[in-house]
């Protein structure tokens, strides 16, 4: 049985630091975050896109993760990222997944409430934490790729509003991050984030890290985001190792060849991913 990311992130934020979430794919990259956090005892979340749960399928993704959770001594959980779906995403808690992201955030204020709500009273029955956004990050994450100039920064004062309106678990919040790499280096609206801060108890998440400096993360969590999650810095390093074995193997067929350098690269990353969060011996 899996859990929620409540508790979770209720004690990340209460301790100053960081849950990691990293997205995987297949049994491989959940390998290797499952690795990394326990090598570091460090809590982490496995994180999916609706993608991601196309390509891997939901049975296989929930039976792989809930017997991790079996024979794992740290805290992890599977939570679906992204999903915009309300019958994927109430039809995965069924299955029991206990943690979902509810991505209503291209939609106007009022739409996305009531959005959220909905899939808030569903998940809270269920025993499920609900994450949502509001305002909106730039960049391209799965099939969703958001215009810079249609990006928005999250407004503190609607952000309260919201949190209260919807009972949500967790919010996610637009300040200057964007998803995928940056053309140069993201500024971070941080005055922006206190304010979110001292308005909103709930724990507050960052979308879009990875290309953001690893101080400018820490400030962040320093200033109460307790859920950071990295997508493309994990894929790049998995990907450029199994070109770089088939340039030097181009006769190469064995997966459990070419894909071993392929985990170490991403072991590395997660492992400096982990520390960037200080969740790090939190487990
Ligand atoms: P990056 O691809 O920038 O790491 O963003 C990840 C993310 O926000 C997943 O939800
Ligand atoms: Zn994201
Ligand atoms: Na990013």
């Amino acid at each position: 049985n899996l859990n929620s990311t409540k508790e979770m992130l209720i004690k990340a934020q209460e301790q100053g630091y960081a849950v990691p979430a990293f997205n995987i794919h297949n049994l491989e990259t959940i390998q290797v975050v499952l690795q990394a956090a326990s090598d570091l005892k460090s809590p982490v979340i496995l994180a999916a896109t609706p993608s991601t749960v196309k390509y891997a399928d939901e049975n296989y993704l929930l039976a792989i993760i809930e017997k991790a959770n079996e024979i794992n001594t740290i805290p992890l959980t599977f939570h679906l990222d992204h999903h915009e779906n309300a019958e994927d995403i109430k039809r995965i808690i069924t299955l029991g997944c206990k943690s979902v992201m509810i991505d209503a955030s291209k939609y106007e204020f009022k739409e996305n409430v009531k959005i959220v709500k909905d899939i808030v009273n569903f998940a809270h029955k269920y025993g499920a934490s609900v994450e949502a956004e509001l305002g909106k990050l730039g960049g391209i994450e799965d099939d969703l790729v958001v215009d810079e100039k249609k990006s928005f920064l999250t407004n503190p004062n609607e952000a309260l509003e919201f949190v209260k309106l919807t009972g949500v678990d967790s919010l996610a919040v637009s300040i200057g991050t964007a998803h995928g790499l940056y053309k140069s280096e993201p500024k971070l609206d941080f005055e922006r984030l206190d304010k979110i801060r001292a308005l909103v108890d709930i724990p507050l998440v960052l979308h879009g890290a990875s290309g953001v400096p690893y101080d400018s993360v820490q400030n962040a969590i320093n200033k109460g985001i307790c859920k950071v999650n990295i997508a493309t810095e994990l894929k790049m390093p998995f990907s450029s190792a199994i070109k770089e074995y088939f340039s030097k193997n181009p006769d190469a067929s064995d997966p459990r060849q070419y894909l071993v350098p392929a985990k170490k690269a991403m072991y590395d990353v997660v492992v400096e991913k982990i520390k960037m969060c200080k969740s790090e011996n939190k487990a």
